[in-house]
Protein backbone atom coordinates (compact mmCIF):
# COMPACT_ATOMS: atom_id res chain seq x y z
CA UNK A 1 0.00 0.00 0.00
CA UNK A 2 2.55 2.67 0.84
CA UNK A 3 4.82 1.26 -1.80
CA UNK A 4 2.23 1.84 -4.56
CA UNK A 5 1.15 5.12 -3.18
CA UNK A 6 5.09 5.70 -3.23
CA UNK A 7 5.56 5.01 -6.78
CA UNK A 8 2.69 7.13 -7.82
CA UNK A 9 3.87 10.01 -6.24
CA UNK A 10 6.98 9.43 -7.81
CA UNK A 11 4.81 9.37 -10.93
CA UNK A 12 3.32 11.98 -10.36
CA UNK A 13 6.58 14.40 -10.09
CA UNK A 14 8.12 12.94 -12.77
CA UNK A 15 5.18 12.85 -15.47
CA UNK A 16 3.14 15.90 -16.19
CA UNK A 17 0.30 14.88 -17.07
CA UNK A 18 -0.73 11.89 -15.72
CA UNK A 19 -4.14 11.93 -13.48
CA UNK A 20 -7.20 14.21 -13.87
CA UNK A 21 -6.10 15.78 -10.63
CA UNK A 22 -2.88 17.18 -12.24
CA UNK A 23 -4.78 18.25 -15.38
CA UNK A 24 -7.15 20.26 -12.56
CA UNK A 25 -3.33 21.38 -11.04
CA UNK A 26 -2.24 22.22 -14.80
CA UNK A 27 -5.59 24.37 -15.43
CA UNK A 28 -4.99 25.99 -11.71
CA UNK A 29 -1.77 26.88 -12.93
CA UNK A 30 -2.85 28.55 -16.46
CA UNK A 31 -5.50 30.54 -14.31
CA UNK A 32 -8.14 29.10 -16.43
CA UNK A 33 -9.26 27.31 -13.20
CA UNK A 34 -13.16 28.49 -12.21
CA UNK A 35 -11.56 28.25 -8.79
CA UNK A 36 -9.00 31.13 -9.27
CA UNK A 37 -11.98 33.65 -7.65
CA UNK A 38 -11.04 36.48 -5.79
CA UNK A 39 -11.59 36.30 -1.76
CA UNK A 40 -14.97 36.84 -0.84
CA UNK A 41 -15.90 37.66 2.71
CA UNK A 42 -16.44 35.66 5.28
CA UNK A 43 -14.91 31.96 5.63
CA UNK A 44 -13.39 30.44 2.59
CA UNK A 45 -15.88 27.16 1.71
CA UNK A 46 -14.03 23.62 1.95
CA UNK A 47 -13.36 23.53 -1.78
CA UNK A 48 -11.23 26.48 -1.89
CA UNK A 49 -9.19 25.72 1.52
CA UNK A 50 -8.23 22.75 -0.58
CA UNK A 51 -7.64 24.28 -4.10
CA UNK A 52 -6.21 26.64 -4.10
CA UNK A 53 -4.75 26.83 -0.36
CA UNK A 54 -4.07 23.44 0.59
CA UNK A 55 -3.21 22.57 -3.31
CA UNK A 56 -0.69 25.52 -3.83
CA UNK A 57 0.99 25.02 -0.89
CA UNK A 58 1.33 21.40 -1.21
CA UNK A 59 2.78 21.91 -5.13
CA UNK A 60 5.51 23.58 -3.80
CA UNK A 61 6.26 20.07 -1.77
CA UNK A 62 6.20 17.86 -5.22
CA UNK A 63 7.80 20.15 -7.12
CA UNK A 64 10.79 20.43 -5.04
CA UNK A 65 11.71 17.01 -4.86
CA UNK A 66 11.99 14.39 -7.27
CA UNK A 67 13.55 14.07 -10.83
CA UNK A 68 11.94 14.29 -14.27
CA UNK A 69 13.41 12.31 -17.01
CA UNK A 70 12.81 13.71 -20.76
CA UNK A 71 14.72 12.80 -23.89
CA UNK A 72 17.30 15.58 -22.88
CA UNK A 73 18.05 14.09 -19.76
CA UNK A 74 17.07 13.92 -16.10
CA UNK A 75 16.28 17.19 -13.66
CA UNK A 76 16.58 17.00 -10.45
CA UNK A 77 13.61 19.05 -8.51
CA UNK A 78 15.79 19.52 -5.17
CA UNK A 79 16.19 23.73 -4.53
CA UNK A 80 19.59 24.73 -5.69
CA UNK A 81 18.86 28.52 -3.81
CA UNK A 82 18.02 29.67 -0.47
CA UNK A 83 15.20 30.89 -2.17
CA UNK A 84 14.08 27.56 -3.42
CA UNK A 85 14.40 26.04 0.16
CA UNK A 86 13.02 28.93 1.85
CA UNK A 87 9.78 28.70 -0.28
CA UNK A 88 9.49 24.78 1.32
CA UNK A 89 9.65 26.23 4.78
CA UNK A 90 6.80 28.66 3.60
CA UNK A 91 4.68 25.70 2.46
CA UNK A 92 5.18 24.04 4.99
CA UNK A 93 4.31 27.26 7.42
CA UNK A 94 0.81 27.99 5.14
CA UNK A 95 -0.16 23.44 5.40
CA UNK A 96 0.34 24.01 9.70
CA UNK A 97 -2.13 26.54 9.38
CA UNK A 98 -4.25 25.00 6.86
CA UNK A 99 -4.63 22.11 8.97
CA UNK A 100 -5.69 24.15 11.68
CA UNK A 101 -8.48 25.93 9.38
CA UNK A 102 -9.38 22.43 8.78
CA UNK A 103 -10.08 21.54 12.20
CA UNK A 104 -12.23 24.20 12.49
CA UNK A 105 -15.97 22.88 13.53
CA UNK A 106 -17.57 24.54 10.33
CA UNK A 107 -15.30 22.09 8.36
CA UNK A 108 -14.39 19.16 10.64
CA UNK A 109 -18.06 18.82 11.82
CA UNK A 110 -16.55 17.46 14.96
CA UNK A 111 -15.88 14.32 13.41
CA UNK A 112 -12.77 12.81 14.95
CA UNK A 113 -10.85 10.68 11.79
CA UNK A 114 -11.44 14.28 10.29
CA UNK A 115 -9.38 16.20 12.34
CA UNK A 116 -6.58 13.25 12.74
CA UNK A 117 -6.75 13.23 9.06
CA UNK A 118 -5.82 17.11 8.81
CA UNK A 119 -3.65 16.78 12.13
CA UNK A 120 -1.28 14.24 9.94
CA UNK A 121 -0.70 17.07 7.58
CA UNK A 122 1.19 19.02 9.87
CA UNK A 123 3.12 15.79 10.64
CA UNK A 124 4.10 15.65 7.22
CA UNK A 125 5.16 19.81 7.23
CA UNK A 126 7.17 19.20 9.66
CA UNK A 127 8.99 16.31 8.06
CA UNK A 128 9.45 18.57 5.30
CA UNK A 129 10.37 21.56 7.61
CA UNK A 130 13.27 19.42 8.99
CA UNK A 131 14.56 18.28 5.47
CA UNK A 132 15.26 21.81 4.53
CA UNK A 133 16.83 22.51 7.96
CA UNK A 134 18.57 19.60 7.10
CA UNK A 135 19.09 20.40 3.42
CA UNK A 136 17.85 16.69 2.61
CA UNK A 137 16.02 16.05 -0.99
CA UNK A 138 15.64 12.75 -0.38
CA UNK A 139 14.04 13.39 2.97
CA UNK A 140 11.95 16.24 1.60
CA UNK A 141 10.72 13.40 -1.39
CA UNK A 142 9.41 11.30 1.24
CA UNK A 143 7.61 13.78 3.40
CA UNK A 144 6.12 14.93 -0.07
CA UNK A 145 4.63 11.07 -0.08
CA UNK A 146 3.70 11.42 3.30
CA UNK A 147 1.88 14.51 2.76
CA UNK A 148 0.35 12.75 -0.46
CA UNK A 149 -0.97 9.89 1.36
CA UNK A 150 -2.35 11.72 4.13
CA UNK A 151 -4.80 14.07 0.86
CA UNK A 152 -5.51 10.19 -0.33
CA UNK A 153 -6.62 8.84 3.05
CA UNK A 154 -9.03 11.98 3.73
CA UNK A 155 -10.32 11.88 0.19
CA UNK A 156 -10.96 8.57 0.36
CA UNK A 157 -12.72 8.63 3.31
CA UNK A 158 -14.90 11.92 3.25
CA UNK A 159 -14.92 12.81 -0.62
CA UNK A 160 -17.33 10.86 -2.01
CA UNK A 161 -16.80 12.08 -5.36
CA UNK A 162 -13.35 11.62 -5.27
CA UNK A 163 -11.64 12.81 -8.32
CA UNK A 164 -8.03 11.43 -6.55
CA UNK A 165 -9.56 7.95 -6.35
CA UNK A 166 -6.78 5.32 -6.62
CA UNK A 167 -7.57 3.28 -9.53
CA UNK A 168 -8.14 -0.64 -8.95
CA UNK A 169 -4.99 -2.25 -10.32
CA UNK A 170 -3.26 0.61 -8.03
CA UNK A 171 -5.06 0.36 -4.80
CA UNK A 172 -3.70 -2.47 -2.25
C1 LIG B 1 -9.36 16.36 6.47
C2 LIG B 1 -9.74 15.88 5.19
C3 LIG B 1 -8.98 16.29 3.97
C4 LIG B 1 -7.62 16.37 3.81
C5 LIG B 1 -6.53 16.08 4.83
C6 LIG B 1 -7.39 16.78 2.45
N1 LIG B 1 -8.57 16.95 1.80
FE1 LIG B 1 -8.78 17.68 -0.08
N2 LIG B 1 -10.78 17.46 0.09
C7 LIG B 1 -11.48 17.02 1.18
C8 LIG B 1 -12.90 16.99 0.89
C9 LIG B 1 -13.99 16.55 1.83
C10 LIG B 1 -13.04 17.47 -0.42
C11 LIG B 1 -14.34 17.70 -1.20
C12 LIG B 1 -14.70 19.15 -1.00
C13 LIG B 1 -15.91 19.60 -1.77
O1 LIG B 1 -16.01 19.30 -2.96
O2 LIG B 1 -16.74 20.29 -1.18
C14 LIG B 1 -11.69 17.76 -0.89
C15 LIG B 1 -11.43 18.26 -2.15
C16 LIG B 1 -10.16 18.55 -2.65
C17 LIG B 1 -9.90 19.12 -3.94
C18 LIG B 1 -10.94 19.50 -4.97
C19 LIG B 1 -11.51 20.84 -4.61
C20 LIG B 1 -12.60 21.24 -5.55
O3 LIG B 1 -12.31 22.02 -6.46
O4 LIG B 1 -13.72 20.79 -5.37
C21 LIG B 1 -8.55 19.24 -4.07
C22 LIG B 1 -7.79 19.80 -5.24
C23 LIG B 1 -7.97 18.76 -2.83
N3 LIG B 1 -8.99 18.35 -2.00
C24 LIG B 1 -6.63 18.73 -2.57
C25 LIG B 1 -6.09 18.23 -1.40
C26 LIG B 1 -4.68 18.06 -1.17
C27 LIG B 1 -3.60 18.40 -2.16
C28 LIG B 1 -4.55 17.54 0.08
C29 LIG B 1 -3.32 17.13 0.80
C30 LIG B 1 -2.22 18.03 0.88
C31 LIG B 1 -5.89 17.40 0.63
N4 LIG B 1 -6.78 17.82 -0.29
C32 LIG B 1 -6.14 16.94 1.91
C33 LIG B 1 -10.92 16.64 2.39
C34 LIG B 1 -9.57 16.64 2.68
Amino acid sequence: MTDTLFIQIRERVALFVRSSALVCITLFLCGCSPQATSETEGPPTLAHVMDPLLNDASEVFWDSAGFIDTYEGTTDLTPTTEEGWQRVIDAADEITRLSAVLQDERYSLNRPAWNELSQMLVIAADRGRQSVIDRDGAELFQSGAQLYQVCVACHQTFWSNNRFTISESESQ
